[in-house]
């Protein structure tokens, strides 16, 4: 996958990039990243890209010109991806876009090539949104100083998604969300720490009771903790009675 990034910080991004798994998935060809900064796409002397809002109010503006500037010069360099249909997404990074989740960047991990844009500021144009923009992304409820977290976070959980990024095979298959549930807890070494022992069934080298154990284990968290996903996750008839078990506990001990 290629991703390219447009903001005016491209610095936030490098330590990030350069260690753990998102720096394997560039050394092993699975992902490209190319930072672009919108300052060197901005004309004048001063190569400003923000001005105040027209109409008063407080706060600055990402101009208009150097983010188009910059995103057609991109455009322009792809091979048959200059039609409006072929054009890779472009996704803004604001609080007011779309919840960011699992699904979404499944949904993008699809993709060979990704654009994401980082606002700043009090925002950008809205003629950007109206005429560049394909999706909006938010990444929760809360806002931050400007969009470069929040694209670092779809890389991330984008690219471990990516075919033989992750090193245990299947590891993403099994996280939290990816099942629709959370995931139950994990142990290792050792087995006992200062009195705390590992649950017994997890020693036993019993596949198939493992798997019960960490399914019930997961149902029970997600109970706990989230029970609004259990409205939508694909549940079996052994995990819906188990889940009656858990709702008749709940009710006989309170
Ligand atoms: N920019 C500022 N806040 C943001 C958020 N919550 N998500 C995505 N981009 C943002």
């Amino acid at each position: 996958m290629r991703i390219d990034i447009f903001t005016l910080f491209p610095g936030m991004f490098t330590a990030y990039l350069d260690e753990s798994i998102l720096k394997r998935a560039q050394a092993m060809g699975q992902l490209t990243v190319h930072l672009h900064h919108i300052r060197d796409y901005a004309s004048g002397k001063h190569r400003i890209t923000d001005e105040p809002p027209f109409g008063g109010g407080g706060g600055m503006v990402l101009k208009p010109e150097p983010i188009f500037t910059a995103v057609e010069s991109l455009l322009a360099t792809l091979p048959h991806e200059g039609a409006e249909r072929e054009r890779p997404p472009l996704i803004l990074m604001t609080p007011q876009g779309r919840p960011f989740t699992q699904t979404i960047a499944q949904e993008l991990a699809q993709h060979a090539h990704l654009l994401l844009l980082c606002g700043r500021y009090e925002g950008v144009d809205e003629r950007v949104r109206t005429h560049l923009v394909s999706d909006e992304i938010s990444i929760g409820d809360y806002v931050l100083t400007g969009g470069e977290l929040a694209a670092l976070v779809i890389v991330d959980a984008v690219t471990r998604l990516l075919p033989g990024v992750l090193g245990a095979e299947g590891a993403a298959a099994s996280d939290s969300y990816a099942t629709g549930l959370l995931e139950g807890p994990h142990y290792t070494k050792p087995a006992d720490f200062r009195g705390w022992q590992v649950p017994d069934v997890l020693r036993s080298g019993h596949a198939a009771h493992i798997a019960r154990w960490r399914r019930e284990a997961a149902l029970r968290r997600t109970w706990q903790r989230r029970p609004d996903l259990l409205l939508t996750a694909p549940l079996t008839e052994a995990d819906k009675w188990f889940l009656r078990q858990l709702a008749q506990e709940t009710a006989l001990s309170e």
